[in-house]
Order: structure tokens, then C-alpha cells, then sequence
């Protein structure tokens, strides 16, 4: 076998954070966090605080070289300084013998995220006082553990807990405030600098920070890296690089705030946080930098886009979707990005050792009686390891590599339902089972390298020939039929085991016609036609894909094909139906849930029923869309409508309709059938009806971009005679002349909504519909 070996001593590793993990919240003295405060009760994790021998020992199974962990704050000192709780110091000090005992080098990390309580109460990041207390802190665990852990990592992830915390609010503490976030930034830093401080005087040996990096691309750049961009793009792609990464790498590496970030910082924030000599506090001389790398930031210039709040001065830069594959958060799978990314950081700061501290990936796991068998996970892991290869053949310096993460756990806002893990854990039991990319991962680190070529999958085939038997025989066997012997049975068993074969849907449905297939159901034309269609189907199939699913894709287009996809569904060919838009009158929806197939809906139902749907808020993009008319002073409104059979366009002439009626005013309607003609057509309409009219919203964009051309040929001016609103926000929007006002539908979340659904249909859960929030974007054109 050729091996695609790493540098000797390569350091192969998993990581983890204690809040996700330990637990044991209230135990032994641990004071609040602001996790417990925003989590809103104990979380008992993966009670790692009362397990962590067994967990040292699955890593030691696992032929783990190091472990990197963090220290809860809130365990050494309850109310964040003064008082140290010696029994907390305790578990480190048990969990890092053990560690030792196990051959297994310890990383420390001493903040990943779990501010004490007592210190957010008394300002919290965004004051200064909370970086002086940090480095007490980190005086007090490295005086009692710096003879045992050689590597510590002060911070982790600073722009997460600055950014997501205090400026989007989506994690802990839940501020909304660019002005906090930006201070917290800063804090962050300062406490990595007298932390470091700190450590250095304790005796530590090595220092470092562990940052969070998505390598800032436009769509187009991400099949194709070195692609040209134009000036506005570049524009884009380095602001968002300045807040995300050189906000922190600079004043770490160079003394120094970025020159292009200073501006934004000063506008949102003042700079009367940044005293005299913190730079050179903060540019501490650093052994090692942490480098966590998930996924791509996908951007483009867009103007008139607002601020996404935790990208403060944002904007005008649109946060993009793009056609690849995702894992169940989501997130884009580039594994060269990581390349990309340890070259760059090799090439600007040079000198700078560098190791991955975390990467890995979130997808749906199937627990089978026969193990987990993650080939997803096992792939995303070996593709970004030969990416982080590559980058070290080409010289740049990386020392190791960690997993994110051991176990699955608490994904912080998204609670237990992310899984992370290389081990399985089942939170009723607290049982751990290693998935198959934990043993996988084992047997990497056991020869230091990869396959060269990614074995070939063994097929029901070659078991049969390895077991000598038939391949109904091994079928029924992987089916868990009575109808075989032990005997055969037994030596089926252990032909599986040795091949590695993971049983697939043929295999597997010969028998107990569960396909593991699911159709997708798409209506034509109309629905074809609609720009949002492609980009769902893309995501959808990616994500059931990722939860080991096969992807059917169906057209329905005709009588005789409604009669086929039902025909379908009844002979259980599939497990599961996605339908993608109903329209009323369409009788397709009714006669698939009859056939008790698990089945979900993209868009509400024209009949109230019990099947479980995804929709945009329609009705409330629309109201919020007519609502910024009014309040920018238009009075004389038109709407188009698009063809009344589709139930979004219902949905959109209601909210319209109410929020009219609240001001008084009356629906001047006119309709389309979504494309761009007959919005010209209908605004036209409009316009000779009322030709003092002083708004048109339309409820889909190519509408709109007809009107604004109907506008145009009547010599009305956009905004300042006539102001138009659009509905989708499709690529064109931004681009036209004047760019297009319009309302926002989260492609992306519907398609994970979605998908989520189907899946918790398929495990018999019985599901409510989601509707989710739209967004109003203001361009030029109102
Ligand atoms: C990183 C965090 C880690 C985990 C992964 C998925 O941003 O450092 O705790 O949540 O993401």
C-alpha cells in the first residue's frame, strides 16, 4: 500500500472545550458561567467532570498523541478572581496525570468562551478590567500545572467570543452592540498579552492563541483561487479579512491594528479603549499559533446590502450561498481552502509555527447495529489532511493536527443536535462509541499517513466471495434475518468486518425495503422557471446526502407523472418525499401524504393539513416591504401580484393587503405571472390607471425589474418619482439601475429546515412547520 506519509513527530490529535464537554456545573464549587446564564439551567454535557478517566482511555485506544483541552474558568475561581477554588484545580491537575499516565501530551487552553458570571455582571469583555483578571487567572493554573503542561493556548477563537457574542448576540452573553464588540475585540487581545505575560513568568514553555480563520472568497474564487477580482469585490474580501483575521494576527504578530480596520473601529467604538503600550502588551513573542479552520467566508460586493451585525462596517458586502457541497451546519466543504490559508499565514508571518486545533465536521450520523458508519466525516477529515499535506510540501510549518472534536456534545447555541464527534455518545446512557472515523482517524495516526488512493469501497460482492456464500445470503445476514444458520451468519459477520463493508441501500433494501432513498419532487415548468429552485435542490440533496440518504429527483410536470411519483411512493421505492412548491388545485401533496410515505413540503400548503412544510414569512417580507414605503413617505402604492394559484403569492398580497389596510389605504393590484414582461406589463397597467401613483411593490423581483424598466419608458424617475420593491432578491437585484429594494427569503435555512424535517420524519418524529424570518434589503430603488 503507498502511503502519503507526514513529517516525523507529526502531532495527531483531537480537541475539545469544557463547557461542551465536562458538565458537573454546579460540581465541587464551579461557579456560573455565562454559558449556564445563557443556556438557561445546568448542562450535564458529556459528563466528561466525572468521566474523563474513561474518556482519557478511549483516546489512549485511539492512539491519540495529544489532547487539547480547555480550562473552565468559572471551576478555579466561581466568581471570576479573587477566591480560587482548589478543588477545581484538582480535576485539571487528576485530568492531566491521566493524560500524562496515557502517553498523551496535554494542550491547554485557558478561554474558550466560558466567562464567569460574576464578570459579565461586572461589565464583562467589553471592559478592561476583565483582561487584568484573566491574566490572574492564568498566573494561578500555570503556578500549579506549568510543571505538567508544556503548551498553552491563552485564547480561543477571540472574534467568535467578540463578534458572535456581543455583536450578533447569537452566542453567550447576547449583546447586541458593535460598539461592546469591538471593546471586547480588544479586551480579548490585552488579556491574550498579559496572559501570556503571565505564563511566561510561571515558567510556561510554550505560548500560543488559537484564532478562528475563514479564508475570504468570492463565489467565483472558490472553484478557482487565483481568479481576478474587481476592484469592489476586492474591496469586500478584504474588509471582511481585516475584521475576521487580521484584526487579531496583527496586533498579535505585528504590534500593530490593521490601517484599514483602525477607521471602522474608531467609527463603531471610539478608540478611547485602546490605551498607550497595549499594543506592545499584546504583541507577545508566540511558539505556536492555533489555526481553526471549518469553512470558507463567501463574499461580494453588493451595493446598498446592509451590516450583517457581527461583521460591524459590513456594509455593502453580501455574505454568499454557493453551489457546493455542505455539511449539515451548512458550511461549505473546501478542504483547499486550508491549504490556501496555512500558505498564506506561512508567507505573511513568517517564522511563525503554526498547528490545526480544530477541524472537522457536523453530519447527520445513522446509528446501525453494526456500528456508525461516517463515511462522510471519514472523507471531509482525509480531504482536508491531504490539503494541509500539500501546504506542508510546499514549506509551510505545521506542527500537528487536531480533530474537532472527541465526542459529540453541546454545540453551544445549537444545543446536542450538532454532531461533531469521531465518538458517538447517546445522552440518555452517556454510552461512547467510536464511529467508523474514529477508527479510521486511529489507524492514520498509527502509520503516520494516508492510502494514497482512498480504498475501494468492498460491495455485497466481495463479501459474498470472501464468506463463500450467495449475495442474498450475505443481504439477508446485513438485514438481520432469522432465516440464516449461526454458522453462516458468523462467518458473514466476520467477512463484513474484515472487508470493512458498509452495507449499502441495495444491499440493505433487498430485504427490508427501507431504500434509503428519497425523491425529490419538483413541479414544472413554473417552478423551474423560479431562480430559488436550483440553489434548494442543490443544498437539500447535499444535506440528505450527508445523512447517508440517495437522492431521486422527479419531475412532476404531467398527469401521467403525478400518477408515476405516487406509484413510486406507494411500491415504497423511496422513503421519503420532499415536494417542492404546492399550488393550489395541485392534488399531488394530498395523494402523496395518503400513501403514509414520510413526506414534507417546501412553501405552506393551499389547504391546511397535517403535512409538515418550510416556508418563507411571505406575508410578513411583504408587510415589512409595504411598511418601508410608508415610512419613506409614499402614500399612492401599487402592488403586482404573481399568478393567484401559487400560494406565496397569496401569502405576499396579504401582508400587503394588512399592512395598507393599518394605514388607512387602499390595494391597488395589477398581476403577473413572474416574469419580467408582465411586470412591465402590469406596471404599465398601474401606471395608466393612476399616473400619480408613487410606489409599486412587486412580489417577486423579475416583476420588479420589469417595472423599473416600465418606469423608464414612462420617464418616471426610480426612487425620486416612482419607488419600486421587489421580492426574492435574486442576483439580478443589485445589479440593476437603480439597484433593487427588495426582500430577502433565507434560501439556505429553508433548505436545512427542510432537510432536518425529513430526517426527523423518516426516525417516525412527528414535526411542526417552520417559518422562517425574511428580510428587507434597501438598495437604491426605494
Ligand atoms: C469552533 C469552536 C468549537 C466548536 C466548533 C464547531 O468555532 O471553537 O468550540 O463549536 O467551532
Amino acid at each position: 500500500m503507498n502511503i502519503a506519509r507526514f513529517p516525523e513527530g507529526f502531532v495527531w490529535g483531537v480537541s475539545t472545550s469544557a463547557f461542551q464537554i465536562e458538565g458537573g456545573t454546579a460540581a465541587d464549587g464551579r461557579g456560573p458561567s455565562i454559558w449556564d446564564a445563557f443556556a438557561g439551567g445546568p448542562a450535564d454535557a458529556c459528563d466528561h467532570y466525572h468521566r474523563y478517566r474513561d474518556d482519557v482511555r478511549l483516546m489512549k485506544d485511539l492512539g491519540m498523541a495529544a489532547y487539547r483541552f480547555s480550562v473552565s474558568w468559572p471551576r478555579i475561581l466561581p466568581e471570576g478572581a479573587g477566591k480560587v477554588n482548589a478543588a477545581g484545580l484538582d480535576f485539571y491537575q487528576r485530568l492531566v496525570d491521566a493524560l500524562l499516565e496515557a502517553g498523551i501530551t496535554p494542550y491547554a487552553t485557558l478561554y474558550h468562551w466560558d466567562l464567569p458570571q460574576a464578570l459579565e455582571e461586572r461589565g464583562g469583555w467589553p471592559s478592561r478590567d476583565t483582561a487584568r483578571c484573566f491574566a490572574d487567572y492564568a498566573a494561578i493554573v500555570a503556578d500549579r500545572l506549568g510543571d505538567r503542561v508544556g503548551t498553552w493556548f491563552t485564547v480561543n477563537e477571540p472574534w467568535v467570543a467578540a463578534f458572535v457574542g456581543h455583536g450578533s448576540g447569537v452566542h453567550a452573553p447576547g449583546r447586541r452592540s458593535a460598539a461592546d464588540a469591538f471593546r471586547a475585540a480588544h479586551h480579548l487581545l490585552l488579556a491574550h498579552g498579559l496572559g501570556a505575560q503571565a505564563l511566561r513568568a510561571a515558567g510556561a514553555a510554550e505560548v500560543g492563541a488559537v484564532l478562528n480563520f475563514s479564508p475570504v472568497l468570492t463565489p467565483a474564487q472558490v472553484g478557482d483561487f487565483d481568479r481576478p477580482l474587481s476592484e469592489e469585490d476586492a474591496e469586500a474580501v478584504a474588509r471582511i479579512d481585516a475584521l475576521v483575521h487580521r484584526q487579531f494576527l496583527d496586533p498579535m504578530l505585528r504590534g500593530a491594528y490593521p490601517a484599514d480596520l483602525l477607521p471602522v473601529i474608531e467609527e463603531h467604538a471610539g478608540l478611547g479603549h485602546v490605551h498607550d503600550g497595549d499594543l506592545a502588551d499584546i504583541a507577545q513573542p508566540l511558539d505556536l499559533l492555533g489555526v481553526n479552520y471549518y469553512a470558507p467566508a463567501v463574499v461580494q460586493a453588493q451595493p446598498g446590502e446592509p451590516a450583517d451585525p457581527a461583521y460591524p462596517g459590513s456594509a455593502g458586502v453580501l455574505f454568499s450561498t454557493i453551489p457546493t457541497a455542505v455539511t449539515a451546519m451548512g458550511w461549505p466543504i473546501v478542504p483547499n481552502a486550508l491549504s490556501l490559508l496555512l500558505r498564506r499565514l506561512s508567507r505573511e508571518y513568517p517564522g511563525l509555527e503554526l498547528m490545526v486545533t480544530e477541524n472537522g465536521a457536523d453530519f447527520v450520523d445513522t446509528v446501525t447495529p453494526d456500528g456508525i458508519h461516517d463515511v462522510d466525516r471519514v472523507h471531509f477529515v482525509e480531504e482536508h489532511l491531504r490539503a494541509l499535506r500539500s501546504s506542508v510540501e510546499e514549506g509551510a510549518n505545521v506542527r500537528g493536527y487536531l480533530v474537532w472534536t472527541l465526542l459529540d456534545n453541546l454545540e453551544w447555541a445549537d444545543g446536542y443536535r450538532r454532531k461533531f464527534g469521531l465518538v458517538h455518545v447517546d445522552f440518555d446512557t452517556q454510552r461512547r462509541r467510536p464511529k467508523d472515523s474514529a477508527l479510521w482517524y486511529r489507524d492514520v495516526i498509527r502509520r503516520n499517513g494516508l492510502t494514497e488512493a482512498p480504498p475501494r469501497r468492498p460491495t455485497l460482492e466481495t463479501v459474498a466471495a470472501r464468506a463463500r456464500v450467495s449475495r442474498a445470503t450475505v443481504s439477508r445476514v446485513v438485514n438481520g434475518e432469522a432465516s440464516v444458520s449461526p454458522e453462516v451468519r458468523s462467518t458473514v459477520l466476520q467477512a463484513v468486518k474484515e472487508l470493512g463493508y458498509v452495507p449499502n441501500a441495495a444491499a440493505r433494501s433487498l430485504v427490508t425495503r427501507r431504500t434509503d432513498t428519497v425523491a425529490l419532487v419538483l413541479s414544472v415548468p413554473r417552478h423551474a422557471a423560479d431562480p430559488m429552485v436550483p440553489a434548494v435542490v442543490q443544498y437539500v440533496t447535499s444535506l440528505l446526502e450527508g445523512a447517508g440518504k440517495q437522492i431521486t429527483l422527479m419531475l412532476a410536470d404531467t398527469a401521467e407523472s403525478h400518477r408515476r411519483i405516487v406509484r413510486h411512493a406507494e411500491a415504497r421505492l423511496v422513503d421519503g418525499v420532499v415536494l417542492l412548491p404546492p399550488e393550489r388545485g395541485d392534488t399531488l401533496a394530498e395523494r402523496l401524504s395518503r400513501t403514509g410515505v414520510p413526506l414534507v413540503l417546501l412553501g405552506r400548503p393551499p389547504v391546511s393539513s397535517l403535512v409538515p412544510y418550510v416556508d418563507a414569512d411571505n406575508a410578513a417580507g411583504a408587510a415589512a416591504a409595504t411598511e418601508h414605503l410608508l415610512a419613506t413617505g409614499r402614500r399612492r402604492i401599487g402592488v403586482i401580484c404573481g399568478p393567484m394559484d401559487l400560494v406565496a403569492t397569496q401569502d405576499r398580497l396579504a401582508g400587503h393587503r394588512a399592512a395598507m389596510e393599518r394605514a388607512g389605504l387602499r390595494v391597488r393590484p395589477a398581476i403577473g405571472d413572474l416574469t419580467r414582461a408582465s411586470g412591465t406589463a402590469a406596471a404599465g397597467q398601474l401606471l395608466g390607471d393612476a399616473p400619480d401613483l408613487d410606489a409599486i411593490f412587486a412580489a417577486d423581483d423579475r416583476m420588479a425589474i420589469g417595472a423599473l424598466l416600465a418606469a423608464r419608458a414612462a420617464g418616471r424617475r426610480v426612487p425620486d418619482d416612482l419607488a419600486i420593491v421587489g421580492f426574492d432578491d435574486i442576483d439580478a437585484a443589485s445589479a440593476t439601475t437603480p439597484a433593487l429594494t427588495t426582500v430577502r427569503v433565507p434560501v439556505t435555512e429553508q433548505a436545512l429546515a427542510l432537510a432536518r424535517l425529513l430526517l426527523s420524519r423518516l426516525e417516525g418524529r412527528s414535526t411542526t412547520p417552520v417559518v422562517l424570518p425574511t428580510r428587507l434589503v434597501v438598495r437604491e430603488s426605494a
